[in-house]
């Protein structure tokens, strides 16, 4: 058989093997690779061009040329589509593609919550130094000198006269030395306390203080604000109380409680009460004419209420596994 007698008997076969197409993209490639392989039926043919006479070369490597491309084209519209589909064959059990979103940290949102609890019914948001003196810390608060909260075991000094603050109560005296009454006003920020760290306390945390000052301010006035928050904070059917309590700076005081169902018993979540007239005083207001009431709020602890928070370190870890669940 000559070549020219080759070329027509593949064009052959080809249209043979070829018809049915095959469907699946293994028989496909090995069709392809048959005839046009490196080593496939196609390039042996052209290995057999340099055998043929200088006068027949040009028109049998014409018609093989022709050959080449009538196989090659029967394939193009077919591996095109089949390649497409080689691409669309994705493993889908592979973990999808995470977009990573910022999230606020739990106890900024419960520190919004409560600025925008209070800002709602007139409060205005001041902030003041944590490093403070003795008279804003303690002097000026009614604290007397030796009141156990002065001690080196609770408080961080600097040097005698100079501490971090151990509470925001510290502002309420720099609001009333700065303005005249009346003023009401939160002070959401940082105080610290040299307590052993446990799941319960930590060197450094959060408070929200308030303070209202005007004339005619009656306890009454005091817990219908402190009433709201709580019900805005936990819900409308919170139940909740004031207990009898002291502090230096406020005559009479109370502490709030909250119904906690889930643990049943009563859980303190705030200190307030009414300004003494001492604390009126140190700031050169007149107690015969101004009275107000105050309050101060652990952050920390409402927030661990609030989520079911069990370990106030968690809230200073940075553990994205914990920090994801808000
Ligand atoms: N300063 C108090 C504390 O750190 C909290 C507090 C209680 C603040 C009663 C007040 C208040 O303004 O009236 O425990």
């Amino acid at each position: 058989m000559n070549l020219k007698e080759s070329i027509e008997s593949v064009r052959n076969n080809f249209r043979t093997d070829s018809d049915p197409f095959p469907s699946d993209s293994k028989s496909i490639e090995s069709l392809y690779i048959k005839y046009l392989g490196r080593k496939g039926i196609v390039a042996d043919l052209f290995n057999q061009l340099k055998d043929v006479s200088n006068k027949d070369r040009p028109e049998i490597g014409k018609s093989l040329n022709q050959l080449k491309n009538e196989i090659s084209k029967s394939f193009s519209s077919v591996v095109n589509d089949s390649s497409e589909l080689d691409n669309i064959q994705e493993d889908l059990t592979l973990p999808g593609l995470k977009f990573p979103t910022g999230r606020i940290h739990p106890l900024q949102q419960t520190m919004n919550d409560i600025k925008s609890i209070f800002m709602n019914v007139g409060f205005s948001i001041a902030y003041g130094p944590e490093v403070d003196d003795d008279f804003h810390n303690f002097g000026a608060l009614n604290f007397p000198p030796e009141h156990p909260a002065r001690d080196m075991q609770d408080t961080f000094f600097i040097d005698s006269d100079t501490m971090l603050r151990t509470h925001t109560s510290n502002v309420q005296i720099h609001l009333m030395e700065n303005q005249n009454p009346p003023l009401r006003y939160i002070v959401p920020g940082r105080v610290y306390r040299n307590e052993a760290i446990s799941f319960k306390s930590y060197c450094l945390f959060h408070q929200v203080e308030g303070i209202y000052v005007d004339k005619n301010v009656s306890f009454a006035d005091h817990k219908g604000i402190l009433e709201y928050f709580v019900k805005r904070m936990f819900g409308e059917k919170t139940k909740m109380r004031f207990r009898p309590s002291f502090f230096p700076f406020t005559e009479p005081s109370a502490e709030v409680d909250i119904w906690s169902e889930k643990r049943g018993q009563w859980l303190e979540i705030l200190g307030s009460g009414m300004v003494d007239p001492e604390v009126f005083k140190s700031v050169d207001i007149d107690p015969e004419i101004w009275h107000g009431f105050a309050f101060g709020m652990g952050v920390e602890r409402i927030c661990m209420l609030k989520y079911g928070i069990d370990d106030i370190r968690l809230l200073y870890q940075g553990d994205m596994r914990f920090l994801e669940q808000f």
